[in-house]
């Protein structure tokens, strides 16, 4: 585990934690130990209160900080690798994950630019690895649901939509403090809906235009952003297109009654749907608690903490289904069948679109556009443009006033 920060608690920790008292198991590979052997973090100071406080839960595992805590890490013998670093040092490790041979598992965004893309996906083929990407909300029931629905052909032809996350200011003034300078929102979750949207609907991405708002987490003419207002066009095989804007914040005030806003809305030739997860029929009241101590609208779906029906304690949920799913996978390449047949295991692994890093292209063009238009906006120049499949190259940043177009990346998205 690389990185013990917020997302580990909320979801790495009770895999390891479950998978610690129920190995996986499968009639292909049989029963499967997947135990915490090593972190890496920066200080270690969350890895030691973890080890602490998890003692019996989950196997005894060493603590590497930096310098060098990667390459330590991949010394102690690990066999899968999961990133969960701040967004922009997620390539560094990765790639030393898999020059090692290890199967790698990556927080989203998984890379912020086709180029660092492009090596992780050279490094893992020539190492015969997987690398994947955490996209929780694919196993969202709910955009599982919207999913099936456009795969079936009852909802036809998405028009336009619009989605929005919204984080608390907590994230962005206490959580994130340590590196949220020169970072903007969009990076960091509005690429759940970019992801969303690629992988529903499918079609080829067109364009990207981004703007957003400065002021709260650092001064107004600054490069760290409160938040960004993100516009998607895609192209669709029959010649039409779609539109999608992704608005997202990270300083929603703490009182808010959820802990995130979360809302998409997609029109079709034939339909529309309109989804709320925080608002899916909960509403708790508790007096002096709600909604500060615990939020008034509360996600059971994500990784809720429950006291099951036959008297155990869990936390599960969609955000813990998709590392377990990773797990899985990699127990199948590994021990799912003959040696011999292990190459056909891996590329079976490899084809599943929802989490292989080959398939996240487009998500990565897009993240890699909205970086680069906001650094243009900071650097006052605002309302750019980027394309894809332009005549100077794969991702263009076109700007206004007839300056000359910047290539972002010169193959093909
Ligand atoms: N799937 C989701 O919904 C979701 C939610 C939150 C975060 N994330 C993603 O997870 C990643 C981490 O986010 P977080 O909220 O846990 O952040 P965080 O700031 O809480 O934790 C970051 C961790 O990375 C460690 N770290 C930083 N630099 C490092 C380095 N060079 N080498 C090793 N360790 C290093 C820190 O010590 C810390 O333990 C981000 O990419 C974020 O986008 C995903």
């Amino acid at each position: 585990m690389v990185g013990m920060g917020m997302i580990f608690d909320e979801t790495y920790r009770p895999f390891f934690e479950q998978v610690h008292r129920h190995p996986l198991y499968d009639p292909a590979f049989g029963v499967c130990r997947v135990e915490l052997r090593a972190v890496a973090s920066r200080t270690g100071t969350r890895a030691e209160a973890y080890r602490r406080s998890a003692a019996g839960r989950v196997a005894a595992f060493e603590s590497f900080t930096e310098p060098d805590s990667v390459q330590k890490l991949l010394r102690a013998g690990v066999d899968f690798v999961c990133v969960a670093t701040p967004d922009n040092r997620h390539f560094a490790a990765a790639r030393a994950a898999l020059a090692a041979g290890k199967h790698v598992l990556i927080e989203k965004p998984s890379v912020l630019s086709l180029a660092e893309l492009d090596e992780l996906d050279r490094l893992a083929r020539q190492q015969g690895v997987l690398a994947k990407v955490v996209y929780h909300k694919l196993l969202d029931p709910d955009h599982k649901k919207l999913r099936t629905l456009v795969a079936d052909g009852e909802l036809v032809h998405v028009n336009h939509g619009y989605c929005s996350l919204l984080e608390p200011k907590q994230i962005a003034q206490s959580q994130f403090a340590e590196w949220i300078r020169g970072r903007n929102p969009g990076t960091y979750v509005a690429v759940h809906y970019i992801k969303l949207i690629d992988f529903t609907f499918g079609g080829r991405l067109a364009s990207v235009a981004c703007t957003g708002q400065r002021g709260l987490v650092g001064p107004p003419n600054g490069d760290t952003w409160d938040s960004t207002q993100l516009r998607l066009v895609y192209r669709y095989p029959d010649g039409r297109e779609a539109a999608f804007d992704i608005h997202t914040s990270w300083v929603t005030p703490e009182n808010f009654p959820g802990y995130v806003e979360q809302e998409v809305q997609f029109r079709f030739d034939n339909g529309v749907w309109n989804g709320h997860s925080r608002k899916r029929g909960v509403e708790l009241t508790i007096e002096g608690v709600t909604p500060l101590g615990r939020k008034i609208t509360i996600n059971n779906h994500y990784n809720g903490t429950f006291l099951e029906p036959w008297g155990e304690r869990s936390q599960r949920g969609y955000g813990v289904e998709v590392l377990e799913r990773f797990a899985r996978e990699v127990a199948h390449v590994e021990f799912g069948g003959p040696a011999a047949e292990r190459p056909a295991r891996l590329e079976a692994a490899r084809a599943l679109a929802y989490n292989d890093l080959s398939a996240d292209r487009q998500t990565v063009a897009a993240v890699q556009a909205m970086e680069a238009i906001l650094a243009q906006h900071a650097a006052g120049i605002p309302n750019c443009v980027a394309v894809v499949d332009h005549p100077a190259g794969g991702l263009v940043l076109l700007r206004p006033g007839g300056a000359e177009p910047q290539v972002l990346y010169a193959g093909t998205v």
